[in-house]
């Protein structure tokens, strides 16, 4: 499939906006400061946090570090469970929401059998999907204007 390019300008922080690559949906969030000092908060409780025993295919090198991406405020994942390819469904608010912890600080549910990802798409620990969520590849051809694949 051919890269697609996506144009990044005017997003909020805390926005999601999701394109299509090779046939899959790839979200682009704009993480707001709190939510990229969440990431600080999960750190824990999520299973692989740098990414290290993500698959290479999972998980370009930009992207092995606590926000998984090249800019700590732009989340670029696609948006299919590493477990059996349901798509999560994002839940930005915190607590008091059914299958969430009441300490949640925002991330991702799959339906499907109940695994969690955070704001940085890796997986919470003792889930069913096994890796975090997939950076495809990418770069930024200038600062609002982005190349996924
Ligand atoms: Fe997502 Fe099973 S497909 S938890």
């Amino acid at each position: 499939g051919a890269p697609v390019e996506v144009d990044i300008t005017g997003m909020a922080a805390g926005e999601m906006k999701t394109v299509e690559w090779r046939g899959k949906p790839v979200w682009i969030l704009k993480r707001s400061p709190d939510m990229v000092a969440s990431l600080k908060k999960t750190d824990g409780v999520v299973a692989d946090p740098k990414s290290e025993r993500t698959p290479d295919a999972l998980t370009p090198e930009y992207a092995r570090n606590e926000h998984r991406s090249i800019k700590p405020e732009y989340l670029i994942a696609v948006g299919i469970c590493s477990h059996l390819g349901c798509s999560p469904t994002s839940k930005f608010a915190e607590g008091a929401q059914p299958n969430l912890p009441d300490d949640w600080a925002g991330g991702f549910l799959c339906p499907c059998h109940g695994s969690t990802f955070d704001l940085a798409g890796r997986v919470f620990k003792n889930k069913p999907a096994p890796d975090n969520l997939e950076v495809p590849r990418h770069m930024y051809l200038s600062e609002n204007k982005l190349i996924i694949g």
